[in-house]
């Protein structure tokens, strides 16, 4: 029977079991065990049977004070782990007082500028215990030794810290945006960053090597695995010729993708990734240790699949989205709340979010087993489908000179753009049903009052680093961002240690990232047609 469907990738989906998978089907050699290499049904022998994944919502907004109290509420609700939205000023190198920030300052996230802000984030909360996920990407190397100054104030050592930043910036330059300095520049303070955690925090995920926002982009599955894992190559690279040793660093990179409502591409998309990536440590880089040959990933439901009409039904498509990530073995998710196309999450709406991820893991039966697909004819046949799919692209990419210079190029955005405008054509026609928006439409929709941001946070932020700059010692303050521009004029010296002595004085991220733009520069895109 000929495939009557195809996948988000173009891909055929079996419509009945094929030869190709049952008859032939070698489940040893195809598949490995649970927890080993290639890991195709997941990064650890027990999965959910042994440890339920990390529920981490992304959560944050207006000042630091606000933010936390948000926190408390996710964790007294049952939330495994925190994640920190920061506001676009803190996430592109700006203070709250820098002219550019007038009117973001609190908006998107959280406003963190100083030691003051970030004590103030993680007051009462132990940072002993909790994983804390930060997705800071230009300026991540001084919110993450900002967390670690707190967490000493707490007497929390380095060495017991959990957590992520994200801190994956050619996404940036692909997808998203919240770049600063040029390619070259932010790769090295990428090298620093995984010689640092190396040496002061060996359990922290030096980066989150993301997929999500290349897909909320437009990009197919195909092109999301494939772009990831080409950066994830060239990030490896960069560490090796900056001189660590492959099994000194690679056990703590970490993943993120999206989990799309089409459920069956998505899983195999999962279980297609770890598998590629295993290989690509194993035999391209050499890799020895099985940590450094894990794909273990964070996953967040898709926000661009959800709908500002008919806003409950984003529950169904959020409840779809996060079975796929279970039964694609996400380490760690992130639910989307029903109302985010409207404005950010009520707290109704992000305690319902949690509660989605409560359901599938306490009253399914999922965590009773690993990898329930496995020896599916149709999940292994997509499996081997996208994974081919992928690795085709990954080379293409490499045939560019690798992910940087691709992008320099244009490549990976334009084959993006490409996707988005297809996606967007399907829609407009009627080819791709929508419920609410192109289909099953309401004559009169409901209206939702947005949850807003005080704009008084701005000012009170600014008054608070008007204080702080009047109180500190700013010649220490001065000499430290000094010896800090100094590390970044040279190629040897780490930055992170001089940039934690200035923060420790006060200096504030803005100031830090400031100090930088003077030696490094910013990025400039040249924008290819
Ligand atoms: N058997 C044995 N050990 C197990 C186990 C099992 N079944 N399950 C878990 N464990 C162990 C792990 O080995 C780990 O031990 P370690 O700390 O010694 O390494 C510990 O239990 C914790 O397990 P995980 O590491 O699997 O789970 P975490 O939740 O701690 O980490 C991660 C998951 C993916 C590795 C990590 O990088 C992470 O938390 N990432 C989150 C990233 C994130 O939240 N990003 C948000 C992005 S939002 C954004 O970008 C903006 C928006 O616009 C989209």
């Amino acid at each position: 029977m000929e495939p009557v469907a195809t996948t988000e990738s173009g891909l055929p989906i079996p419509p009945v079991c094929d030869s190709r998978t049952l008859d032939g089907f070698d489940a040893e050699a195809k598949l490995g065990a649970p927890g080993r290499y290639p890991f195709t049904r997941g990064v650890y022998p027990s999965m959910y049977t042994g440890r339920p994944w990390t529920m981490r919502q992304y959560a944050g907004f207006g000042t630091a004070k606000e933010s936390n109290e948000r926190y408390h509420q996710l964790v007294n609700a049952g939330t495994g782990g925190l994640s920190v939205a920061f506001d676009l000023p803190t996430q592109m190198g700006y203070d709250s007082d820098d002219p550019i920030a007038h009117g973001e300052v609190g908006k998107v996230g959280v406003a963190i500028d100083s030691i003051d802000d970030m004590r103030t984030l993680f007051q009462g909360l132990p940072l002993d215990k909790v994983s804390t996920s930060m997705t800071i990407n230009a300026p991540a190397a001084p919110l993450l030794l900002l967390y670690e100054l707190v967490a000493a104030e707490q007497g929390v050592p380095g060495s017991r810290l959990a957590g992520t930043i994200q801190n994956d910036i050619l996404k940036e330059y692909i997808a998203r945006g919240t770049y600063i300095f040029p390619p070259k520049q932010s790769l090295r303070l990428i090298s620093d960053i995984f010689a640092y955690c190396h040496r002061e925090l060996p359990r922290w995920n030096t980066i989150s090597i993301s997929g999500y926002h290349m897909a909320e982009a437009g990009a197919t599955p195909v092109q999301e695995v494939a772009f990831t894992l080409a950066n994830a190559k060239e990030y490896v690279r960069t560490a090796i010729a900056a001189g660590l040793d492959v099994d000194d660093f690679a056990p703590r990179l970490s993943f993120f993708f999206v989990a799309r409502t089409t459920l069956l591409e998505e899983v195999a998309k999962f279980r297609a990734a770890r598998r590629i990536w295993a290989r690509i440590m194993r035999d391209e880089f050499g890799a020895k240790n099985p940590k450094s040959q894990m794909l273990r990933f964070h996953t967040q439901t898709a926000g661009v699949q959800l709908t500002a009409q008919q806003p409950e039904v984003n529950l169904v498509r959020v409840a779809l989205q996060g079975l796929g990530a279970v039964l694609g073995g996400t380490q760690s998710l992130h639910t989307n709340s029903y109302d985010e196309a409207i404005a950010l999450p009520t707290q109704k709406a992000a305690r319902l979010a949690l509660r989605t991820q409560q359901v599938i893991a306490y009253e399914s039966d999922l965590t009773g087993t690993v990898d329930p697909f496995a020896g599916s004819y149709v999940m292994e046949s997509m499996t081997d489908d996208l994974e081919a799919a992928a690795m085709e692209l990954i080379q293409a990419v490499e045939d560019r000179g690798g992910a940087v210079h691709a992008i320099e190029q244009g490549f990976q955005k334009s084959e993006i753009e490409n996707s988005a405008y297809r996606i967007a054509l399907q829609i407009d026609s009627g080819e791709r049903t929508v419920v609410g928006v192109n289909r099953y439409v309401l004559d009169e929709e409901e209206v939702y009052e947005p949850l807003r941001v005080d704009p008084g946070i701005e000012i009170d932020q600014r008054e608070r680093l008007a204080a702080l700059r009047a109180e500190r010692d700013n010649g220490a303050v001065e000499r430290a961002l000094d010896a800090l521009r100094g590390a970044a004029r040279g190629t040897s010296e780490n930055v992170l240690p001089p940039m934690r002595e200035a923060l420790r004085l006060r200096a504030t991220a803005g100031e830090v990232s400031h100090a930088l733009r003077d030696v490094w520069g910013v990025h400039v895109p040249h924008d290819v047609f």
